[in-house]
């Protein structure tokens, strides 16, 4: 860019020698200050919803007489016309007009003349920019949602394969109790369920009016706010007309939901690398989602999955970027609030990435059985199943039959044996009550059957956790 062309005309040259706001100015906007100005170059993403909601703007006013009927007809054509334009990537876009809402009204005018310059009649950049934004947020909410359902339905599937495939449930990453495969991966459907039903949440407050609060006082026209804010979906249009244009914590709990999925979406992709790895194998990663190396022939990467648990990085930070801009903003609008886009933006590809790569990994799950059923039965995994019999059948308290099993394990590690494989006498050292029905507790299959308490890893649970959840995706 050359920093030293300070003058820049094209304001005063568009549409036909009349600038959108340079009235009252001699010359030009620096280049400079056109750079730092333009949003053209990310809110061009915003085309069909600026259109949409002129087209809305424009019937209302010629419903309420502000405009006549021709120059509404007129409005609508040329504004199909500016769209099919755009589509067909016919607009040239220039910074000198700053952003989308100029490139589309600029355009009206050169294609449709006088009627097109009516449009703006009571409303503002600021109502509009608002309108538009929360336009595309619902957008992006309800394909959010649609992807939501395909990663739901893919956990539900693999969760059902798998009711009664055990493995190691770990805290602290220790082996604790063996637990189902399919228990495990309908952790991360709960998970992801409340941020769908967050999302959905979120999109109760997006989805408010703020088209004809205008500049930030409201105007002086018969507008019809109603009209407006049904014609483009909205539930109602937002009541003050100062927080209308300023408003954007539906940007900022929007930016939340997805900072929160992503750290849900973090944690079972950080489980797969683990899985993944030749120190646990409880899955083969698919070649769809591996990578090889360039110089280690024998490796298959999880690539995918280390992605997915790094781009939260970007998505709260998204979400911080958001916050920071807003803080300390007073009433109303304020140019800072042009920052809010990029980073919505850039937080919905990233999310929609990261969603589409972690369905098809669900997809391709392969499990390996034996490894992660071995696996379950290492560490004394089933010493809590010990103390519960001691309780349940030599009436114990469970104090007392956690020490004595503690006792069993140190017998257990010294002898290198599993509780399964300890003599039956080893135990009677211990406690002298201990009868061989003790052995049908210390299975890991006997084990995750037991935990039939509601909510519990069972593969009984697991199946009715499965239909329920499949009839509430439904
Ligand atoms: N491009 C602007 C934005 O995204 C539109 C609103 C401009 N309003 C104004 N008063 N300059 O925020």
């Amino acid at each position: 860019m050359d920093h030293k062309s300070d003058k820049n005309d094209a304001v005063e040259q568009q549409a036909g020698g009349q600038s959108m706001w340079g009235g009252r100015f001699a010359s030009g906007p620096s280049a400079i200050m056109q750079e730092i100005n333009a949003s053209i170059g990310f809110d061009k993403r915003l085309y069909r919803e600026d259109i949409a909601g002129s087209k809305a703007h424009a019937s209302m006013l010629a419903s309420v007489g502000v405009i006549s009927q021709p120059d509404c007809d007129a409005i609508h054509k040329g504004l199909d016309q500016v769209a099919a334009e755009i589509e067909a990537g016919k607009m040239v876009f220039d910074p000198a007009l700053e952003d989308i809402h100029m490139h589309v009204e600029a355009r009206l005018r050169e294609l449709i003349g006088d009627a097109g310059a009516r449009l703006h009649t009571g409303r503002s950049r600021n109502d509009q920019v608002a309108t538009d934004f929360r336009l595309w947020t619902r957008g992006a909410i309800d394909a959010l949602d649609a992807q939501f359902a395909g990663l739901l339905g893919a956990l539900i599937d693999q969760a059902e394969k798998h009711a009664g495939t055990v493995m190691p449930g770990f805290t602290h990453l220790q082996t604790a109790q063996p637990v189902t495969l399919g228990h495990h991966l309908m952790a991360y459907h709960e998970m992801l369920s409340r941020d769908r039903a967050r999302l959905s949440d979120c999109r109760a407050r997006v989805n408010e009016s703020p088209l004809g609060a205008a500049a930030l006082a409201g105007t002086s026209f018969p507008i019809d706010r109603h009209m407006t804010a049904e014609a483009l979906g909205f539930d109602r249009p937002m009541a003050n007309s100062l927080d209308a244009v300023s408003a954007r914590d539906f940007a900022l709990e929007f930016l939340s939901v997805l900072s929160i999925s992503a750290v849900h979406l973090s944690r079972l992709a950080d489980e797969i690398v683990l899985w993944a790895s030749a120190a646990f194998r409880f899955l083969t990663l698919s070649d769809a989602y591996s990578t090889g190396s360039s110089i280690m022939p024998q490796k298959r990467n999880p690539d995918a999955a280390e992605l997915i648990r790094a781009k939260v990085g970007r998505i709260s930070g998204s979400m911080n970027g958001l916050m920071m801009v807003m803080k300390g903003l007073p009433l109303a609008y304020s140019k800072d609030m042009q920052e809010d886009k990029e980073p919505v933006f850039q937080a919905v590809d990233d999310f929609e990435l990261c969603l589409a790569a972690m369905t098809g990994m669900i997809e391709d799950l392969k499990p390996n059985a034996d490894v992660m059923a071995e696996a379950a039965g290492q560490s004394f995994s089933t010493a809590t199943d010990l103390a519960d019999w001691l309780v349940r059948v030599l009436n114990l308290p469970f104090r007392d039959a956690h020490h004595v099993t503690g006792s069993v394990v140190k017998a257990a590690e010294q002898l290198g044996v599993d509780l399964k494989d300890l003599p039956l006498e080893a135990m009677q050292t211990i406690e002298p009550r201990i009868t061989s029905d003790v052995f049908d507790v210390l299975s890991v299959e006997a084990s995750v059957s037991s935990r039939t308490s509601f909510g519990g890893t069972a593969p009984e649970n697991v199946k009715k956790a499965v239909t329920a959840a499949r009839k509430a995706l439904k």
